[in-house]
């Protein structure tokens, strides 16, 4: 990258974080560690983000990130520390919140379309229950829909859509409510590389416009590096946080991993590759950041 290029990027990432707030970080964690048990997830937790800022939460099957979703969602407590959204404590319905929660198959039988799921995503006490209540939220709905694309197959049940589809409108249902804070927790998993790409662009679409901050759960980078401003990588109640290029380097997931792991840089893609054990020890994480099927500049191990 050229220099002008770093300077614009900089001065575009410092506007993203002074827009549409009071002040507060999005998200504030302080000595937040989670337990369960005598089995500590993660300890000692501080992450401060800024409005607009684009967090990565990676780390293996069972590291705890989408237990940091719960507890930011007020779903979970913390066994120590504390946890605010937009200047305050963590809360149950807390519709500073956006969520796009770990995909699900929908149920086969439930009769639920598109512009339900959408509709269940708006704050109802808003807009009041009136006539003008119902139209403002029709038209919330509409927009919402509008924004991801949707408006072909929203009326159809889920049940009958591809992943690609229902993801957009997941995406739409957590944006309806105009969140400060997005969370999205592996919203990528299982979609196709233009999926993935539309999934990402509508997210960063609703980052630059809004300036809302986005903690973005995922097991595979690449289709997201361009946009990251820090990763979280929690393992085994270890974790880093900085900008990718500080996280995703050899020495760094080596210590994190306690063993040897090798970050490569192929054409713009980071590659996290282990041998033998280290593969076992990187469980699904690894195997994932070097996924066979859809990295075409894949380099095996
Ligand atoms: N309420 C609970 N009580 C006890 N253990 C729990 C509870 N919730 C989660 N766990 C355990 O905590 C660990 C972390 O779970 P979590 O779902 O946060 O992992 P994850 O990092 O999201 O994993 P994945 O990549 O598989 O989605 C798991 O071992 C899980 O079984
Ligand atoms: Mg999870």
């Amino acid at each position: 990258m050229n220099k002008g290029a770093a300077l614009t990027e900089h001065t575009d990432r410092a506007e993203r974080r002074a827009t549409g707030t009071d002040g507060a970080a999005a998200v504030r964690l302080e000595a937040a560690s989670l337990a369960f048990g005598d089995r500590t997830l993660w300890r000692d937790l501080d992450l401060e983000v800024a409005p607009g800022e684009f967090v990565a939460v990676l780390g293996p099957n069972g590291s705890g990130k989408t237990s940091l979703m719960r507890v930011l969602l007020g779903r979970l407590a913390l066994s120590s520390g504390h946890a605010h959204i937009a200047g305050a404590p963590v809360r149950a319905g807390n519709h500073d919140i956006g969520y796009v929660p770990q995909q699900k198959t929908i149920d086969a039988g439930v009769q639920l379309r598109g512009v339900d799921l959408v509709g269940l995503g708006v704050d109802g006490h808003r807009w009041g229950l009136g006539l003008r209540g119902r139209a403002e939220r029709k038209r919330k709905v509409a927009a919402a829909i509008a924004d991801v694309g949707a408006e072909a197959f929203a009326h159809h049940a889920l049940e009958s859509l591809s992943g690609g589809e229902q993801q957009r409108l997941r995406v739409a249902q957590a944006l309806v409510g105009d969140p400060k804070v997005l969370l999205c927790d592996e919203p990528l998993l299982s979609l196709d590389l233009a999926n993935q790409r539309l999934v990402s662009e509508l997210i960063e679409q609703r980052r630059r416009a809004h300036g809302t901050a986005v903690l973005f759960v995922t097991h595979e980078i690449n289709p997201i590096l361009p946009l990251v401003d820090r990763v979280l990588y929690l393992v085994d109640g270890r974790f880093r946080i900085g900008p990718p290029d500080e996280v995703m380097t050899s020495e760094v997931l080596s210590e994190l991993y306690g063993t040897e792991v090798d970050v490569l840089r192929v054409r713009g893609r980071l590659v996290v590759v282990g041998t033998g054990d280290t593969m076992d020890a990187l469980g699904a994480a690894g195997a994932q950041h070097c996924h066979a099927d859809t990295d075409p500049n894949r380099v095996r191990a």
